[in-house]
């Protein structure tokens, strides 16, 4: 009985020890116990890759590569937008620092906008910093919804 009562309050410390570091790892989060940080967007196939004047009636860019780079240029991620310019890029809260992912990342994108109107450069990447846009409940999971700020095109 004894020797039983041990074992379990070791089981139970090997537990707590195992635990902590997640836990910990989970501070660094507005979110709750279980959630995820998901990058969404829709790039459209203007100059600057951002919606024009003439609003939803503005042409998507579909099949574009969205990378998602952090510090010097490290492609953490990268998505490709579907049929009506649409990316989303979803990521483990737990391997990613909120406050870093919107001080230190960007989405970049290379496929040139030629690809989608001939008109347009051939050469040149838009890029767009991060911002918060919100959090939203899926069921149990607490979503980190966060969009670009608007696209700049660089030559
Ligand atoms: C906006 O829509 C109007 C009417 O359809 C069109 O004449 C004009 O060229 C459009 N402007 C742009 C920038 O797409
Ligand atoms: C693109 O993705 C968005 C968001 O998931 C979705 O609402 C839309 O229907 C998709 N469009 C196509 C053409 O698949
Ligand atoms: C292609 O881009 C040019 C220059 O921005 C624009 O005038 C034209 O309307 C675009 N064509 C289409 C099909 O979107």
């Amino acid at each position: 009985m004894a020797l039983n009562l041990k074992s379990l309050l070791f089981v139970s410390l090997f537990i707590a020890l195992m635990v902590t570091p997640i836990a910990e790892a989970q501070l660094g989060l507005v979110s709750g116990l279980l959630g995820l940080i998901r990058i969404q967007g829709t790039l459209f196939c203007t100059s600057n890759g951002n919606i024009g004047v003439n609003g939803t009636s503005t042409p998507v860019f579909p099949n574009a590569l969205v990378q998602l780079q952090c510090g010097a240029g490290n492609v953490v991620s990268s998505a490709t937008t579907n049929g009506s310019g649409v990316f989303s890029i979803v990521l483990d809260p737990l391997q990613v620092i909120l406050s870093s992912l919107l001080a230190n990342c960007n989405l970049v994108v290379n496929t040139p906008l030629s690809s989608c109107n001939s008109t347009l450069p051939s050469v040149g990447v838009l890029q767009s910093s991060l911002q918060f846009i919100g959090n939203t409940l899926l069921g149990l999971l607490n979503v980190v919804n966060i969009g670009p700020s608007g696209f700049l095109f660089q030559a």
